[in-house]
């Protein structure tokens, strides 16, 4: 008996403006738990796609997402709780709140499943500090650099402890050292945390790193 998969697809298809951009046409994929998946491809093939779909952002048009053997969009399904316990995105763009901290951007991922203000706290700062950034913990995300902001968002993606997580171009913003660390970094979680990665990048050394890579054109995998 094999175990469960941290996350499934099974021919799901998502099309856009009526049918006429069809980004997925009928993927098929298995990611086990503790595996690093890369998601390579040319521009517009649907790598996006496919995350906001695994990250139950997107809807498919057809098919099934499962994630840990729970089909997500069949009646019944809670998705609020799917997202808050399965799931952590690291996107391209940050999507920090400019006007707060590191620690409250990192804290934001915690209101409503952590009540005390002081755990909350804590916890934010326990994060930034493993990841290098506890003399930065007060500090605007607004004056920020590309890299702190990358690493706020990696600890705000974290603070939840998600078995899996999702990340769109994550070394895209930074520099080459920059990058090459902050990817050591998410392969040692995944190494001792037993966490799932998947990621979209179109950095070949970032591709490498990864357990397995999976190409996708024109919405399937080639
Ligand atoms: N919200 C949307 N509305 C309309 N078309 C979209 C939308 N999102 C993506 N697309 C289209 O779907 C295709 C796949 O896009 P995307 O998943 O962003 O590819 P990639 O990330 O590989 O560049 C492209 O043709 C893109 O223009
Ligand atoms: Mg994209």
């Amino acid at each position: 008996m094999s175990e469960v998969p941290q996350l499934e697809l099974r021919g799901v298809a998502k099309s856009y403006e009526g049918g006429r951009v069809r980004a997925l046409r009928g993927v098929d994929l298995v990611v086990a738990r503790g595996e690093s998946l890369a998601i390579v491809g040319p521009s517009g093939s649907g790598k996006s796609t496919l995350l906001a779909v695994l990250g139950t952002l997107e809807r498919p048009d057809a098919g099934e997402v499962l994630l840990a053997g729970r089909s997500v969009w069949s009646a019944g399904s809670d998705l609020a709780a799917v997202r808050a316990l399965e799931l952590g995105f690291v996107f391209q763009l940050y999507n920090l709140v400019p006007v707060l901290s590191a620690r409250e951007n990192v804290e934001l991922a915690l209101h409503g499943r952590v009540a005390a203000r002081a755990e909350r706290r804590r916890r934010a700062l326990d994060w930034l500090e493993r990841l290098g950034l506890g003399d930065r913990a007060e500090a605007r995300a607004s004056v920020l650099s590309g890299g702190e902001r990358q690493r706020v968002a990696l600890a705000r993606a974290l603070v939840n402890d998600p078995p899996l997580l999702l990340a769109d171009e994550p070394t895209g913003a930074l520099d080459r050292a920059s990058g090459q660390h902050l990817l050591a970094e998410l392969r040692q979680l995944v190494r001792e945390r037993g966490k799932t990665l998947v990621l979209v990048t179109h950095d070949p050394a970032v591709a490498e790193a990864c357990d397995r890579r999976a190409r996708l054109v024109d919405g399937a995998f080639a």
